[in-house]
């Protein structure tokens, strides 16, 4: 069993079946949510969805002192390779086999931006990732997105989703319920929302309307979920 562990907002890490530790989305030091230590935190690899800072804000001292390799798109890894940081560039629609599984990045419609000290002429897109780990889960952490017809795509291979429901910056409760409908995965963990007021959601009002879609993991933050 891989184990998975929120840290609020949009921030998860992954110790997979073999042992390898996976951060996606590292936001620790300024996210209100998360309970815990950044020293405390392993990575073997970071994942990068995109470069907003409530994405990205902790990957230079996370990657830094675990010399964890970043995967993330093009123009982001370049950028941390010019501080030292090892890092493996895809874009979207591409994939890589990695020790742990292969993954690729999937489209996220959201706005770009790479909110680094330094790279503030960075330009790139979002994304998602869908990872089918080498013992046999089949996830997906759509990123910051709006509902997109693509997810159609995905129907059918993803075990367990990872759907931002805030409103606002990403899609809201209704448009993630129609997700579900389009990935129709078994399990959903629902992100990228009470991180701040404007955000705010209900959570359980959220897995109520997915009602037999799905079971919904309403993850706190800290908690962990084995799949
Ligand atoms: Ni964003
Ligand atoms: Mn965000």
């Amino acid at each position: 069993m891989a184990k998975l562990t929120y840290h609020g907002h949009s921030t998860f890490s992954i110790v997979t079946d073999d042992g390898t530790n996976l951060v996606i989305d590292p936001f620790f030091t300024d996210n209100p949510l998360f309970v815990g230590s950044l020293d405390a935190i392993e990575a073997d690899f970071i994942l990068l969805t995109h470069g907003h800072f409530d994405h990205i804000a902790d990957v230079v001292p996370l990657a830094k002192r675990t010399g964890a390799t970043v995967i993330a798109a093009f123009e982001i890894v370049s950028f941390l390779e010019g501080l030292g940081i090892p890092g493996s560039a895809q874009n979207i629609g591409g994939g890589v086999t990695y020790p742990f599984g292969y993954v690729k990045m999937t489209a996220a419609l959201h706005t770009g931006g790479v909110q680094l000290p330094g790279a503030e002429s960075v330009t790139t897109t979002p994304a998602g990732f869908l990872i089918n780990f080498t013992s046999g889960q089949r996830f997906h952490h759509a990123g910051d997105t709006a509902l997109l017809t693509d997810m159609q795509l995905l129907k059918g291979k993803v075990d367990l989703a990872i759907l931002p429901i805030g409103d606002r910056y990403t899609m809201g409760p209704e448009d993630a319920v129609t997700a579900v409908d389009f990935i129709a995965p078994k399990v959903v963990v629902p992100c990228h929302y009470n991180t701040w007021p404007p955000i705010e959601q209900d959570a359980g009002a959220f897995k109520a309307a997915v009602g037999a879609r799905a079971h919904v993991e309403v993850m706190a933050p800290g908690a962990t979920y084995e799949f």
